[in-house]
């Protein structure tokens, strides 16, 4: 059993996607043991509470120090002993210990294909103004493990989709989302699973 913990910052229709394609069994031998946000008024944490699974908010906002907000966090985190930390629109920085207590055990989902727009700065809507800008005509998005750096650890799976002429932002995002992220977010958690990814 692959015990799976979720961070969020927002909407969460990619925690959607997860909790549905867990409670359809298309995940293997999965269970998502808890939800952490760093956004108490997160709709991603009405969707953990529907579906009966733990959510908790862990805000920067809540703590006088940076140091004090990474340390509930790693708590948050091993209160629950994870096998696989999943980030799923969470945009807030991992803290370095984190990354090195968990190393090869944190997936990120990032709206492009990377290389091209990812780094720091580039999150969310930003990133499909930024496609939409440069005028590619094909975008994604990438799974990726999670390093020291920005979007820059191993490649696990991505997914391609065109834009389309007349595309706003928020066009581009939901086709993203629908065509790419809600599909490869929950392929990459069945293929660690079910061991087909080494961890390292
Ligand atoms: C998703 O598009 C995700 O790829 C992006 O935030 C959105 C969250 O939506 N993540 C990043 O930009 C990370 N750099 P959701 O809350 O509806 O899943």
């Amino acid at each position: 059993m692959l015990k799976v913990l979720v961070c969020v910052s927002g909407g969460g229709t990619n925690l959607q996607a997860i909790l549905d394609k867990a409670k359809a069994k298309e995940l293997g031998d999965v269970e998502i043991v808890r939800v952490i946000s760093n956004n108490a008024n997160a709709y991603a944490l009405t969707r953990a509470a529907e579906a009966g699974v733990s959510g908790v908010c862990v805000s920067p906002k809540d703590y006088a120090t940076r140091d004090e907000f990474h340390k509930a966090f790693l708590q948050a985190i091993d209160e629950v002993s994870p096998d696989l930390v999943v980030l799923a629109g969470f945009l807030v920085v991992i803290p370095e210990e984190v990354i090195i207590k968990y190393r090869n055990r944190i997936i990120n989902i990032h709206p492009s294909l990377i290389p091209s727009f990812c780094g720091t700065g580039y999150y969310g809507l930003k990133v499909h103004e930024a496609a939409l800008e440069r005028g590619v005509k094909v975008t994604g998005a990438t799974v990726h493990f999670v390093d020291e750096g920005t979007d820059t650890g191993p490649i696990i799976l991505q997914k391609a989709v065109y834009v389309k002429e007349g595309d706003t932002p928020k066009d581009l995002q939901l086709r993203v989302m629908e065509e790419a992220e809600w599909e490869i977010l929950p392929k990459a958690i069945r293929m660690i699973a079910d061991g087909e990814v080494k961890l390292g």
